[in-house]
This record gives structure tokens, C-alpha cells and sequence, in this order.
């Protein structure tokens, strides 16, 4: 194996721990430099990492020795933080969602295709074992043609637990933006790319009270839409139905079910690597679990970037800017559909990202 890739990170909230503990597990990526608007912010989120460097966003953007940006900041501020580094000559990989809009998600690919960069983008939580055995199970025609499946996030909202839970009700944010790319990158990975979608949408009320922190009792507006619903309808002509929503106490209802003409799937939490896949056939109906069979072992977030890192000049990654862009126009369709009361028509579209096979991360 070569040299590790050097990573240099921008933005250092409450995600950057997750990934700094896969970053320094794996021995593909090396934790260089971060940086972050608030030095301070940085500088405490590096104290476990002696060596790390903290630089200003200009200084780790000229640093030579960094190879990939890792784009940690709030979706207000992707495409901003990843134009920076593409114009800087760097691959790119940002959370989710790719930008806070299509319009900037597009320029991102562009400026990237233009430098001859490569942008990756979370959720990397689909190549862990949960995901994939479950594709696996369908790629191997378990359960039969898939014809639908059902996808349901229902939690009262992130202020209760994140202390600066503003960007989370901000364009760019609510239910659909923030947890839907877990749920779609996980549909398109199982069913492929969405042609068509229709929804429904709507906003209880217009302030959230911060339920932690230092900021706790602190009212914050609500500018998006919290409760969410739409169905997507896939390439091969199975349908998803859709529901996402910070308008709901706790729910029973599984995060992802695929139903095929031989039987039904019941998929992992897709904002989790791992979780168990139970098969339900049509003639017995009952569920029984099946042996991890594909992904990552033991991933964290930072997987998605190791693969991206290793993958082959030329080849798209597999949490590639193409199935983020992709993902994030779902999104911003559904939401013009439930506005617009009709049935909206994507432009774009991507390949099923390539699966993995069995194995350990890194
Ligand atoms: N918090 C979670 O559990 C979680 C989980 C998965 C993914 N994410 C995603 O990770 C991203 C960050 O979330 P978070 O919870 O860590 O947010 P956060 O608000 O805790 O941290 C964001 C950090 O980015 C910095 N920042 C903002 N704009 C910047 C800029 N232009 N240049 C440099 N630094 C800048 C802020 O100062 C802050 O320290 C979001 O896209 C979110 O969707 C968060």
C-alpha cells in the first residue's frame, strides 16, 4: 500500500470526532489539518490528535501537503467551503447534502469536472453491512423483481438534542434535506435511480425551542418544511413512498421495507453501517434474519472517504458527486411537487453505485 491520502478538514462540530476516529484507524487516511471559522472550536477538536495542525480556511486550502478537503461545515456552507478547494486544485468530500440547493450542488460538479477534481459526498453509512447484505440479498433475487418499498424517519426534532440545531430549519436542512440522503442514497443503492416523484409537505409551527447546551430556551425560526411525505418512483418502476418528518414523537414503523414479486426485506437504519436484514418470502411469511453477507466491517463515518480515496482515477466513487447531486434533486423535486400539487420530472439521474463485497474497513 502507498502513502496514506492527507486529509484536511473544514469545519469542526459535533460530527468531526466520528470522523476523526475513523480517520486515524484507517491506515489509507492521514488527519493533516483542520480548520474552522471558530479557531478555538478547532483547536479543542484536535486535542486528541497530537500533530494535527490548525490552520486558517486560505492557509489549509494553500497547504500543499493536503491532497483531499474534507467538508465538514453546515449545508449553508458546502459549496462555498468545496469551490474553495476545488479552485485549489483538491478532491473534495463533503457531508450531506452535497450543497443546500441544485443550482450550487451543480456548479460544485462542474468547477470539479472543469479542475479535473473529484467530489465525493456523504452518507457513507450504505456501504457498511446493513445496506449491503440487503443488496446483496436482492442483487441475488431473493425477493424476486422489486416492485415498492416503504421508507419512514419520525423523530420531534433535532433541537432537542444538538446545541446549535439552527442550520437543521434553515434551507438546506429540515427532515427531507438532513436525513432524507441517508434514506434515498440508500432506495437508489437497493432500486436504482428515481425518474419521477410526487409529494406533500407541511410545517407545524414556526418557531423550535434549543433543548440543550448553552443556548438552551433559545427560540430559533423554522424557514422549511417538517413534515414530509412523496412517493418516488424508480427507473425500473418500483415505487417508494416517503416520510420524513420532525413532527413526530417516536414511531414502530421500520425505517426501509423492500417488497418483491417472491418476498419482502426488511433494511437496516440507514443512517446506521450496520443493523440486521430480516427475508420474508411470499409462501412463508415469516421474517428470518440473513448472515451479514456484503460491506464494510466495522465502518464509521470516514469510510465513504477511505473508498473514495481508493478508488481508480477515471471510475466514479461510489459515494460519488453524481449520486449526491442526484440525491439532492429528489429532494428538492419532492419538495416542488408538495408545493406545486404535481407530479415533477428529474433531469438528472445516476448509476447504482458499485456494491462491496465483504470486508474489513479501510
Ligand atoms: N451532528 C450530527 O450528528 C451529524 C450527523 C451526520 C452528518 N452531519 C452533517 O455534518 C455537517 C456538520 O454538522 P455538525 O452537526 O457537525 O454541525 P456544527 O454546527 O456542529 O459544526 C459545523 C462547523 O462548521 C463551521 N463552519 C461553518 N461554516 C464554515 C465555513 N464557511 N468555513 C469554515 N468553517 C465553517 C462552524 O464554525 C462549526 O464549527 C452537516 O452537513 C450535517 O448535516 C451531522
Amino acid at each position: 500500500m502507498g502513502e496514506p491520502v492527507n486529509v484536511g478538514v473544514v469545519g469542526c462540530g459535533v460530527i468531526f470526532a466520528q470522523y476523526g476516529q475513523t480517520i486515524e484507524r484507517l491506515p489509507g487516511l492521514r488527519l493533516t489539518a483542520v480548520a474552522d471559522l471558530d479557531l478555538e472550536r478547532a483547536r479543542e477538536a484536535v486535542r486528541p490528535y497530537p500533530g494535527v495542525e490548525v490552520l486558517s480556511v486560505a492557509e489549509l486550502m494553500a497547504d500543499p501537503r493536503i491532497d483531499v478537503v474534507l467538508n465538514l461545515t453546515i449545508p449553508a456552507a458546502h459549496a462555498e467551503v468545496a469551490l474553495l478547494a476545488i479552485a485549489a486544485g483538491k478532491d473534495v468530500y463533503c457531508e450531506k447534502p452535497l450543497a443546500a440547493n441544485a443550482v450550487d450542488a451543480a456548479r460544485v460538479l462542474r468547477a470539479a469536472a472543469d479542475a479535473g477534481v473529484r467530489v465525493g459526498c456523504a452518507p457513507d453509512t450504505v456501504l457498511g453491512v446493513g445496506t449491503q447484505t440487503a443488496r446483496k440479498a436482492i442483487d441475488d433475487g431473493l425477493i424476486g423483481r422489486p416492485v415498492a418499498a416503504t421508507a419512514t424517519m419520525m423523530t420531534p426534532g433535532h433541537e432537542m438534542w444538538h446545541p446549535n440545531p439552527d442550520f437543521y430549519y434553515a434551507p438546506g436542512g429540515g427532515p427531507l434535506l438532513d436525513m432524507g440522503p441517508y434514506y434515498i442514497t440508500s432506495l437508489i443503492t437497493l432500486l436504482g435511480p428515481v425518474t419521477t416523484v410526487v409529494g406533500a409537505a407541511g410545517r407545524t409551527r414556526d418557531k423550535r425551542v434549543i433543548a440543550s447546551g448553552p443556548r438552551r430556551g433559545e427560540e430559533i425560526p423554522v424557514t422549511i418544511d417538517t413534515h414530509v411525505t412523496g412517493v418516488l418512483v424508480h427507473a425500473s418502476g418500483a415505487m417508494s413512498t416517503l416520510v420524513m418528518s420532525f413532527d413526530g414523537a417516536a414511531t414502530t414503523a421500520p425505517k426501509i421495507e423492500v417488497h418483491g414479486e417472491q418476498g419482502s426485506l426488511s433494511v437496516p437504519d440507514p443512517n446506521h453501517f450496520d443493523g440486521p436484514v430480516m427475508l420474508a418470502k411470499v409462501d412463508e411469511r415469516s421474517w428470518e434474519p440473513l448472515p451479514v453477507s456484503a460491506g464494510y466491517l466495522e465502518a464509521g463515518r470516514g469510510v465513504g472517504l477511505a473508498d473514495f480515496a481508493a478508488t481508480p482515477a477515471g471510475r466514479e466513487p461510489r459515494a460519488g458527486g453524481t449520486l449526491a447531486y442526484h440525491v439532492l434533486e429528489v429532494m428538492e423535486s419532492l419538495l416542488s411537487a408538495a408545493h406545486s400539487g404535481t407530479a415533477v420530472t428529474l433531469t438528472s439521474t445516476c448509476e447504482r453505485p458499485l456494491p462491496v463485497a465483504l470486508q474489513p474497513a479501510g
